[in-house]
């Protein structure tokens, strides 16, 4: 793995086959009462310019239960090339913390911080991609069907930075993915380039779709998201019309495998995306996706901050 994880594609295959198996080691730890005080000491810096709930909580937590500790820093503090620049940021974080965790908007400024720190750099979601999700949801996924190789996923909705990890991920792990969005609401171009040329690799299939109903026929997974992304409440009037028809309802259930499961990152918009029904029926798993949140991500933190030196602060005369 790199030293930093902007994206799964800075996991190898095999790093996310391994990262996997050790995830359900330490839930399973975790569950048993056994504590690893693995980080014992670190700090985690959490940097983040839009809200959360689940990111936020599963990050503090899990660096407590490694045995270190957390600092959470609003945009209202540190205003990223605002009050001062993204590299100086870094230059100051390095000095205290050992891994950042970055929740922003354009994703070249989580590139940015990440090129300019010695510490690693997680990525706690870009307008681009979010990879702490996706590879919370292959835990997920592989815990509930023991399988993810030809696991047969349908995304319907919005193709953005969920819709983007989802298409590195399943290339990445051979399996099917078809998305499933409005005209004009593509995942993005570059993302699918690169998803497409993995998938030869593997194996994958990877299919953009326009009907919500081929993604869903025969999924063994239904996935869906807000239809208006954080940082594009502009758009939302539009975007409601514009997402009409690609709801996961009682209907669109009916027409994948019986036991589907269904998934969202959360939060919800209920009765748009997602319908009540569906959010709290029998196929929904989407309580257990925000608990994995927590085990997955301890074994990034495990990963990128364990064992690793903090630059030596200077010492004075
Ligand atoms: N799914 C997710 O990342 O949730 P938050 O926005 O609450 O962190
Ligand atoms: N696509 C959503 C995900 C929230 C976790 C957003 O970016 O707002």
């Amino acid at each position: 793995m790199t030293k930093h994880f902007l994206t799964l594609a800075d996991m190898s295959p095999a790093d996310l086959g391994r990262h996997l198996k050790r995830a359900i080691k330490l839930k399973a730890d975790t569950l048993a009462g056994k504590r690893n005080k693995s980080l014992e000491g670190k700090i985690l810096g959490l940097v983040f310019e839009k809200p959360s709930l689940r990111t936020r909580v599963t990050f503090e937590v899990g660096m407590r239960q490694l045995g270190g500790d957390s600092i959470y820093l609003s945009a209202q503090e540190v205003q990223l090339g605002v009050r001062e620049s993204v590299a100086d940021v870094a230059r100051n974080l390095e000095r205290w913390v050992d891994g950042i965790v970055l929740r922003t908007f354009r994703h070249e400024v989580a590139e940015e911080l990440a090129r300019n720190s010695s510490i690693p750099v997680i990525n706690g979601l870009t307008d681009l991609v979010h990879p702490c999700q996706v590879f919370s949801d292959m835990l997920t996924v592989l815990e509930k069907r023991g399988r993810l190789k030809g696991v047969r996923v349908g995304y319907v909705g919005d193709g953005n930075n969920l819709a983007n990890s989802w298409l590195l991920g399943a290339a990445m792990l051979g399996m099917e993915l078809t998305v499933a969005c409005p005209k004009g609401y593509e995942p993005d171009r570059s993302v699918l380039r690169d998803a497409k040329k993995r998938a030869k690799e593997t194996g994958a299939k990877i299919t953009i779709a326009h009907s919500p109903e081929k993604a869903a026929r025969n999924a063994d997974v239904l996935y869906t998201d807000v239809w208006t992304s954080m940082g594009k409440e502009k758009e939302g009037a539009r975007r409601r019309v514009a997402f009409k028809g690609f709801q996961v309802n009682g209907a669109l259930v009916a027409a994948a495998k019986k036991d589907v499961l269904v998934m969202h990152c959360l939060p919800a918009h209920r009765g748009e995306e997602i319908t009540d029904e569906v959010l709290d029926g029998p196929n929904s798993i989407v309580f257990d996706q925000a608990e994995n949140r927590l085990h997955a991500q301890k074994v990034l933190l495990e990963a990128l901050l364990g064992g690793r030196k903090k630059k030596k602060a200077t010492r004075g005369k």
